[in-house]
C-alpha cells in the first residue's frame, strides 16, 4: 500500500498555463473547453483538422510539427507538411472507398508515417483503430475482426503478423512503403474533411479487463474538448515547447497525450523510434531540447537503475515531466528531484476516460505517493460496496461523477459491459481502489478485480489463460501480476500438466514462448510455475487467482522479513 504521509514538494516558480487550482476549480465549465477549438464558432469538428489544418489557416504553417528520431534517422515536418501528408493518406483512403465511420486499423511501429494515417483516418470521418506494434497474430485478429475492420494501413515488416485468412471483414490492406511512393497531390484548402458531430465516433483502443477479450472503447469527437484543456493546463504546452510522450499511438497515452492533446494544442511533438535504452532517451533530449517530457514508473526506474548516467548529458530544457499508467513510487519522485532538478506530476486517467481525471498540476504542491487531485471540471468520490461515498482517509472504490467529454462513448458490441461501469447511479466506477486525504490528494491503493499491470501496460489474466491452455501440455492455468520492484507487477502464470508431461525447463519456456509468438511479449508470462492442481471454487470449479496472488504476496513477505 502506498504512503500517504511522505514530504510534500511545493511548486517550482514559473508561469504555467493554470496558476490557481482553487479559482479555476470554482468557475470551470467545460464549455470553456470547447472554447478553445474552432468548431466552437464553425459548428462544425473534425479532431484531425483541429489538430493540423486549423493551424495552417490560421498562420502557423512553418512551425514544426513533429520531429521524428531514431538510431539512423532525424527528420522534421511542420504543421504544412503534415496536413500535406495527411491529406494525401485520406485521399488514397477514400479511393478505397472508404466512408464515415468505418473502422480503419493501423498497424506500424512509432513513426511518422503512424501519426499520418491515424490523423488521415480521423480526417475522413472514419475511425482509427491503432495497433501496438509488439502485437502478434491473434492479438491483431481478435481486434479487428471484433470491431469488423475494413482498411488496414500497414508495412512490410508487421504484415507477416496480419492472418489475413481469419479476417472476414478486411477488405483491403495498404503499405506506408507504397502511400510513401505515389507523389502527393497539391490541394487547396479542405477537400476530404468530413465534417463531423460531437457523437461522432473518433478512435478505438482494446483494452484488457479481467475477465474475456479484450474490449474495444469507443471515443466520440466530443474528447478533443477534454484533451485539449488538458493539454494547455496538465502538460503546460506553450508556443516554444519541445513536447515528448513516450508511448506508442497503439496505446491510450500514445494517442491521446502523444498525438491529439498536444498536437490541439499546436506543440512541436518528439516521435522516437527504436526500443528504450536509458543512453538514447538521455541523448534525445539533450539532442531535441525537449522540454515537456511525459513517460511512465517503469521507464523513470529503469534510468534510476543507471545511477549516474544522466550526468553525461545537458538536460537542462527539461522543465516539466509527466507520469502515468501505475503507481509512482515516492523513491522516484525523490530521485528525479535530487538528481534531475525536476519534479514528476502523476496523472491518473483510464482508456475508458478518455482524459485526464486526477492531477498533479505545475502550480500545486506535490504529495508524492498521490495521483494528485480531481482536475477542474470532475468530481471524485470514495464508495463503499453500496456505493454509498466514504469519509476522507477510507479505501473504497475510485468513482468519478458523469458525464465529462473524455468519457467512452461505448464498449464495441457490448452494452452489458459498458453498463457495468455504471452500477452506482451517476457515478463512473473505475474498479481501483483508493483513498482521498483531506485537502483531496488522491491515492492509489491497487485494483478490485484481477487485471494485471506490468510496466504500466494493462494485461487481462483471462486472455492469457486461454492462450495457454491451447498448448498441449497445459490441463489448467490461473494468471496473475506478482508484485516487482522494476516493473511493478509481472506476468506469472500458474498451470498444470496434461498427463504425459514432465515439467521441465526447456517445455515450460516453449509454453512461454508459444503465448509470446502468438500473443504478445508484454503478455508472455515471465515466471510459469507448475502445480499439481490449480486451487479452485468448490462450486463453480473456476480458477482462485486471488488464491494464487496470496500465495505469491506471502512468499514476497517471508522473504523481506
Ligand atoms: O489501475 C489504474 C492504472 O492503470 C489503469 C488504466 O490502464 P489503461 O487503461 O491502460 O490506461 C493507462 C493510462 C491512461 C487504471 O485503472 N493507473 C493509471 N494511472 C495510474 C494508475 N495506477 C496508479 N497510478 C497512476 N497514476
Amino acid at each position: 500500500m502506498v504512503q500517504t504521509t511522505t514530504t510534500p514538494i511545493d511548486k517550482v516558480n514559473g508561469t504555467y498555463n493554470l496558476s490557481d487550482y482553487q479559482e479555476i476549480r470554482r468557475n470551470f465549465n467545460w464549455q470553456d473547453a470547447t472554447d478553445l477549438l474552432s468548431a466552437a464558432k464553425t459548428g462544425k469538428v473534425n479532431a484531425a483538422y483541429e489538430a493540423i489544418d486549423r493551424h495552417v489557416a490560421e498562420g502557423f504553417g512553418d512551425k514544426i510539427a513533429i520531429h521524428y528520431l531514431d538510431d539512423a534517422v532525424k527528420k522534421s515536418f511542420t504543421f504544412k507538411e503534415v496536413k500535406d501528408q495527411t491529406d494525401h493518406y485520406a485521399r488514397i483512403l477514400l479511393e478505397h472507398g472508404v466512408s464515415k465511420g468505418d473502422r480503419v486499423f493501423v498497424f506500424l511501429p512509432k513513426t511518422p508515417a503512424c501519426y499520418f494515417a491515424i490523423l488521415a483516418t480521423i480526417k475522413i470521418g472514419a475511425i482509427a483503430g491503432p495497433l501496438f506494434e509488439a502485437f502478434m497474430e491473434e492479438a491483431v485478429r481478435d481486434r479487428i475482426n471484433d470491431c469488423e475492420g475494413t482498411l488496414l494501413i500497414t508495412d512490410q515488416d508487421l504484415v507477416k503478423r496480419v492472418p489475413r485468412e481469419d479476417i472476414p471483414s478486411l477488405e483491403t490492406v495498404l503499405f506506408v512503403e507504397d502511400i510513401e511512393e505515389e507523389p502527393l497531390k497539391p490541394v487547396q484548402g479542405e477537400p476530404y474533411t468530413e465534417w463531423l458531430d460531437w457523437e461522432d465516433g473518433l478512435i478505438i483502443h482494446y483494452t484488457s479487463g479481467s475477465t474475456g477479450k479484450p474490449k474495444g472503447v469507443l471515443h466520440a469527437h466530443r474528447s478533443i474538448q477534454h484533451h485539449i484543456v488538458t493539454g494547455k493546463w496538465v502538460l503546460d504546452i506553450k508556443d516554444d515547447d519541445v513536447y515528448w510522450c513516450t508511448s506508442h499511438p497503439g496505446w491510450v497515452t500514445g494517442s491521446v497525450y502523444g498525438l491529439l492533446a498536444p498536437l490541439l494544442n499546436r506543440a512541436t511533438v518528439v516521435i522516437q523510434g527504436g526500443r528504450f535504452s536509458a543512453e538514447n532517451w538521455y541523448a534525445l533530449i539533450e539532442e531535441l531540447g525537449v522540454t515537456i517530457w511525459y513517460s511512465a514508473p517503469t521507464a523513470f526506474r529503469m534510468l534510476l537503475s543507471k545511477g549516474d548516467l544522466y550526468k553525461k548529458y545537458d538536460l537542462s530544457s527539461v522543465r516539466h515531466v509527466l507520469s502515468v499508467g501505475e503507481p509512482l513510487n515516492p523513491e522516484v519522485i525523490q530521485w528525479a528531484w535530487n538528481s534531475l532538478n525536476v519534479r514528476i506530476h502523476d496523472t491518473w486517467w483510464m482508456t475508458e476516460t478518455g482524459g485526464h481525471l486526477i492531477v498533479n498540476l505545475p502550480s500545486e504542491k506535490i504529495k508524492p505517493g498521490s495521483m494528485g487531485r480531481a482536475f477542474p471540471g470532475v468530481e471524485v468520490g470514495i464508495l463503499d460496496e453500496e456505493g454509498k461515498e466514504l469519509p476522507s482517509g477510507e479505501i473504497g472504490q475510485l468513482a468519478v461523477r458523469t458525464p465529462w467529454p473524455g468519457l467512452m462513448k461505448e464498449i464495441w458490441g457490448n452494452q452489458n459491459k459498458f453498463q457495468s461501469y455504471f452500477q452506482y447511479e451517476g457515478w463512473y466506477i473505475s474498479g481501483d481502489l483508493a483513498l482521498q486525504d483531506e485537502e483531496g490528494y488522491v491515492f492509489f491503493q491497487g485494483r478490485n478485480d484481477d487485471m494485471i499491470n506490468s510496466a504500466g501496460e494493462r494485461i487481462g489474466p483471462f486472455e492469457v489463460e486461454s492462450k495457454l491452455i491451447e498448448h498441449p501440455a497445459v490441463e489448467e492455468a490461473g494468471v496473475i501480476g506478482k508484485p516487482d520492484e522494476l516493473r511493478g507487477e509481472l506476468v506469472k502464470a500458474f498451470i498444470s500438466l496434461r498427463a504425459g508431461y514432465e515439467p521441465t525447463d526447456a517445455l515450460l519456456e516453449e509454453i512461454r514462448l508459444f503465448v509470446r509468438r502468438h500473443l504478445s511479449a508484454h503478455a508472455a508470462p515471465r515466471e510459469i510455475e507448475v502445480m499439481d492442481e490449480l486451487p479452485k471454487t468448490k462450486i463453480s470449479g473456476k480458477i482462485l487467482r486471488r488464491k494464487l496472488k496470496a500465495l505469491e504476496i506471502e512468499r514476497a513477505t517471508k522473504v523481506t522479513n
